[in-house]
């Protein structure tokens, strides 16, 4: 049987591709303040504002692709049963093949119903618009997880980490719960690595290697520390 590898990846594994990390620009994302466009509270003060922010984001990542380190995550699956829990709301772990993906935060490609959040809808375009309903007729959103909102998929993605045999962390600030938490579920003692060019200098714990590189070179070593 294949050892389960569980890789947990945030917008730094996505940096390569084009698209912008959320905390290396002073709070802002994209020039708007966060609280502006990924709140309930955002969305109740301004739903045009918010539907538009976010077609802006898929019609940037309809034109990107994925890069080495997404690539990388693909080629584990031939050695590995491999999941990944992501943070990120672009497909590009999908779009470079890997087949296990949980998304934390959502996706963004898909849209919600604003009355029942189990109608979750695949996007054909990339646009939202005020105007857009459910079957049940109400206002579409995105289907993404904003700031004091519930994380539905929190609960599989504990469940997986209980039982990786090993822990892969790219390109997240670890800054965001409960996604940071993450690594805490996961058994005593089990090998585990973080990719990230910007890290502490010494690792906290003997079993955890920090390999302070981008995402394309760190998973790079990490598949020639993996793959005999
Ligand atoms: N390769 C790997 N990591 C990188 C790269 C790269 N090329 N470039 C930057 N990074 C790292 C940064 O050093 C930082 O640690 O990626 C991390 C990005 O952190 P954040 O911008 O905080 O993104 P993330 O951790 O994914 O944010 C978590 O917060 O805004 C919310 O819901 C949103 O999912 C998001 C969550």
């Amino acid at each position: 049987m294949k050892k389960k590898i569980v890789v947990l990846t945030g917008a730094g594994i996505s940096a390569e591709s084009g698209i912008a990390t959320f905390r290396d620009s002073n709070g802002l994302w994209e020039n708007h303040d966060i609280m502006d466009v990924a709140t309930p509270e955002g969305w109740r003060k301004d739903r045009e504002l918010v539907l538009e922010f976010y077609n802006q984001r898929r019609k940037q990542a309809k034109n990107v692709e994925p890069n080495a380190g997404h690539l990388a995550l693909v080629e584990l699956e031939k050695h590995y049963e491999v999941t990944i829990v992501t943070q990120n709301i672009d497909n590009l772990h999908e779009k470079a093949g890997s087949t296990n993906v949980i998304h934390l935060h959502g996706e963004l490609f898909k849209s919600q119903s604003t009355v029942d959040s189990s109608l979750v809808y695949e996007m054909e375009d990339w646009e939202l618009k005020l105007g857009d309903k459910c079957e049940k007729g109400s206002q579409l959103r995105p289907f993404v997880v904003w700031f004091g909102e519930a994380v539905p998929k929190m609960e599989e993605a504990i469940l997986v980490a209980s039982k990786a045999d090993i822990f892969i962390v790219v390109g997240t600030s670890l800054l965001v719960y409960p996604a940071a938490g993450l690594m805490d579920y996961t058994p005593l003692g089990i090998p585990k690595y973080v990719v990230d060019p910007n890290l502490p200098s010494t690792s906290p714990d003997p079993n955890l290697t920090l390999i302070e590189e981008k995402a394309s070179t760190g998973m790079q070593k990490i598949l020639e520390a993996l793959i005999p």
